[in-house]
């Protein structure tokens, strides 16, 4: 059975990760690849209404295992019904964000350690793995101040309620960025950390060097 490449996109809010896919999304497919986009959590009628749960903010008392169980949930549904059927058909898939968000947010961030997380992957997920991460780390501090910013933003021009996450105190995404770093220091081999500082088309060429040398090696 042919399978197509699976890539996921990690990074903290605010990395230019969401921006980063859509451009690499583009750049495939003028190059006549067949590509699968999507996202976690959402992606799937489920998975949004999952995903509505999870980053409203007004759903505070969410406990750090219901979220990460939310997650998981997620997740599965997003492998049964987009990732799986895209690779299959041969499709390189495009995840924004995949379980290495909950190893850095539920398993950093909120504490609960990587090992419930690795064995909920295994148990939920089959032990998918991406062919390849690029994870976007820019500077810490520029990277929270513009994640708060488009927040703000948001808020004020359409009363969206997405900010959850972005609440949490700059000592939580030290603990997130932390782990990240643990995780590509771990799999070297599967994550490729990209400098995310700079301008879009600066990190997007980093990317497509990455991508290049990864997916078709010569
Ligand atoms: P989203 O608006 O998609 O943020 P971003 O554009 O930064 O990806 O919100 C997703 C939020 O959910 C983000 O703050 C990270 C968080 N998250 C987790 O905590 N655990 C997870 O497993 C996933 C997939 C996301």
């Amino acid at each position: 059975m042919p399978r197509g490449f699976f890539v996921t996109f990690e990074g903290l809010d605010g990395s230019g990760k969401s921006t980063q896919l859509r451009r690499l999304k583009e750049s495939l497919q003028s190059r006549g690849l067949p590509v699968t986009a999507t996202r976690q959590p959402g992606g799937t009628r489920t998975g949004e209404r999952i995903r509505a749960l999870l980053l409203d903010s007004r759903a505070e008392s969410l406990s750090p295992f219901t979220e990460l169980g939310l997650m998981f949930s997620d997740r599965a549904q997003a492998i049964a019904e987009v990732i799986a059927p895209a690779l299959e058909a041969g499709h390189i898939v495009l995840c924004d964000r995949f379980t290495d968000s909950s190893e850095a947010y539920q398993g950093g961030g909120r504490q609960l350690g990587s090992q419930v997380v690795r064995e909920l992957h295994a148990a939920l997920c089959s032990g998918l793995a991406p062919d390849l991460t690029l994870l976007l780390l820019p500077n810490f501090d520029r990277s929270l101040a513009r994640a708060r910013r488009r927040n703000e933003r948001a808020l004020a021009a359409t009363g969206s309620d997405e900010n959850r996450f972005e609440q949490e105190d700059s000592a939580f995404y030290r603990r997130v960025f932390d782990k990240y770093r643990q995780i590509a220091a771990r799999e070297p081999l599967r994550v490729a950390v990209i400098d995310s500082d700079g301008s879009i088309d600066e990190v997007h060429k980093r990317i497509v060097q990455v991508v290049q040398e990864r997916l078709f090696p010569c």
